[in-house]
């Protein structure tokens, strides 16, 4: 008997870890659905991937798009929650603290929003990942602001594992990687950034995009492996 094709839908699939994941996934022989808000971004992302994933606009942090396009896909196996927000870095003496509200509003709601519209057609038997970031688990100065963000994400993890069984729940968290999302610095300062962390890191680099999906593709076929969270950060973890 052939085994039915696994369907994985990558809500902020138009870029950086959410695209590799896309390839990864494919490359694993499932259906993929990307989405993102910008439709010329969803565009490239469809030819650089050979025209290979479905795609679909709409922004996870309006509840009613989440509904919509939930409620239009139909069942699926797999779920992967890579939309972010960005905002909350910077020491905590001068964080403004609206950016933690924004935080919430644009990576943490809008990743519990798409969960929530998905569970009614979301395979039981599939999985979901949230992305979040190991600046949860670090004590760096810096990072308070973005920490608590991300940590309310690896709070409920081993909470929705119970929760919500058989569905497999897990997260990755991510290091510094290499992606759009630190196109907020300019060229010079990502290089010093990026420099400075690689020279952090013990395995002396800082992250693709492809090591995250390798870490997103293992939670997202491992059968057995639930509550979890999978530091992807080159050891930064235990150094910075
Ligand atoms: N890069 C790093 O160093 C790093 C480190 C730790 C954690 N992370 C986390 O990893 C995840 C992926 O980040 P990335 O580095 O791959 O960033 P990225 O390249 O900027 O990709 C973000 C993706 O999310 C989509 N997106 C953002 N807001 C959205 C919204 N409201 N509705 C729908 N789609 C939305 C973006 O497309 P549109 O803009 O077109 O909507 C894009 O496809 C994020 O949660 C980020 O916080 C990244």
């Amino acid at each position: 008997m052939t085994e039915k094709t696994q369907h994985a839908v990558i809500v902020g699939g138009s870029s950086g870890i959410g695209l590799a994941t896309a390839k990864r996934l494919l490359g694993l022989g499932m259906k993929v659905t990307i989405t993102g808000r910008n439709q010329e971004r969803l565009k490239g992302a469809w030819h650089s991937l050979g025209g290979a994933v479905e795609t679909a606009a709409f922004d996870a942090t309006e509840p009613e798009e989440v509904r919509q396009f939930f409620a239009r896909l139909g069942t699926f196996d797999h779920l992967v929650l890579a939309v972010s927000g960005g905002k909350g870095l910077g020491p905590f003496e001068t964080l403004d603290l609206t950016d933690m509200s924004s935080g919430l509003d644009e990576k943490v709601r809008p990743q519990l929003s798409c969960l929530q519209a998905a569970l009614p057609t979301l395979n039981k038997g599939g999985s979901v990942t949230f992305i979040s970031a190991v600046s949860a688990q670090l004590s760096a100065p810096g990072v308070a602001g973005i920490a608590a963000i991300n940590g309310m994400l690896l709070t409920v993890v081993p909470i929705l594992a119970v929760e919500l069984k058989p569905l497999r729940v897990n997260a990755v968290a991510p290091g510094v990687i290499d992606t759009p999302w630190w196109d907020f610095l300019h060229d010079e300062q990502r290089r010093a950034v990026f420099a400075e962390y690689a020279g952090k890191t013990p395995v002396g680099r800082i992250g693709r995009a492809e090591d995250v999906a390798d870490a997103i593709a293992f939670l997202t076929s491992a059968s057995f492996v639930t509550g979890q969270v999978l530091t992807c950060d080159g050891g930064l973890r235990f150094a910075a």
